[in-house]
């Protein structure tokens, strides 16, 4: 009788448990969470043929004349963010102001929010992996299309959703502005804390759209529940510097829902099933112009 009990008291915890989904590292016998190869339990979207995040074949990528820079707009502006630990991660709320265009997508789009994806201390922990290699920290900032006013109206348009991801590797120099987001971060410890970060500029993590004309284009998904697809992804091959001493100050700071320290928080790779990666061709252009000008020196000099 007591081990029907306890059987019957472990599967009531894990009903209750199991309707909140959490990282691989969250997952534990005591704390029965939904684990990302359980989301689509819960969240049907999360086992569709066009899930993110992916590992990006640069090798594979086929060259696209059809993506040209971006048009940022409201990036250099100051604004007031908000900050808030969802348990899941800290999401740091943008205005409307905040906007592009170009960049091969159909329309106008505003930013909602941006948020990012660490590992732990000694472990990368980016959700997209180029060429296999996991990079420490990605950045993701969402963008609703135009005139969708949530994700879940934008969720049935092709490319109702934008998301641009800047990858960070490791640099010797601190990057210069992220101590602002790694001191908010540390404001908002808990599930359900927020917090207000003043005169905040986006373009002082951001490089400028002019910086930016080399990158990834796939069609994929959000990659936390409910996967919503649909979302046209941005990979920028750029990347960002982030210093030893800001990501192992970042990945202490928060907490998930389960009181865990808030780290590893990235999706594993999903199938690619037969989509196509694409890449701006803006590299080739370069090459290819450097090309006709030697042959034309050469030709002068003969
Ligand atoms: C940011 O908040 C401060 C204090 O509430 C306010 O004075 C300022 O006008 C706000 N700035 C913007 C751009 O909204
Ligand atoms: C996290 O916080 C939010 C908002 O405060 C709350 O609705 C939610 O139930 C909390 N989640 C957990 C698992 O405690
Ligand atoms: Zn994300």
């Amino acid at each position: 009788y007591t081990s029907t009990a306890i059987v019957l008291l472990l599967l009531l915890n894990c009903t209750f448990c199991l309707a909140l989904w959490c990282y691989d590292t969250q997952y534990s016998c005591e704390e029965s969470c939904r684990d990302p190869s359980r989301w689509a339990a819960q969240f049907p979207s999360c086992r569709g043929l066009r899930q993110s995040p992916i590992n990006i074949v640069t090798s594979k990528a086929h060259s696209n004349s059809a993506l040209p820079p971006f048009n940022f707009i409201g990036h250099n502006k100051q604004i007031n963010v908000s900050l808030e630990n969802t348990g899941h991660s800290a999401t740091f709320s943008l205005p409307q102001s905040v906007r592009l265009s170009g960049g091969g997508l159909p329309g106008n789009y505003r930013a909602a929010n941006f948020h990012f994806h660490w590992g732990r201390e000694g472990s990368p922990g980016s959700e997209h992996t180029i060429d296999g290699e996991r990079l420490p920290m990605e950045m993701h900032i969402v963008h609703i299309k135009e005139p969708y006013g949530s994700l879940a109206e934008a969720e049935h348009d092709m490319a109702g959703i934008a998301l641009l991801a800047f990858l960070f590797q490791e640099s010797a120099e601190d990057h210069p502005h992220l101590d602002t987001v790694i001191e908010a971060l540390g404001r908002v410890q808990n599930n359900g804390s927020s917090t207000e970060i003043m005169n905040f500029r986006l373009s002082d993590i951001v490089p400028s759209a002019s910086e930016l004309h080399s990158y990834y284009r796939y069609v994929g998904s959000m990659t936390t529940p409910g996967c919503e697809q649909d979302v046209a992804w941005t990979v920028f091959k750029r990347m960002l510097p982030i210093s030893s001493r800001q990501l192992n100050a970042l990945v202490l700071k928060c907490r998930f829902w389960t009181g865990q320290p808030m780290i590893d928080n990235f999706r594993p790779i999903q199938p690619l099933d037969g989509r196509v990666v694409y890449k701006s061709n803006s590299d080739s252009l370069f090459p290819s112009l450097t090309l006709l000008i030697l042959s034309f020196t050469s030709y002068l000099e003969i």
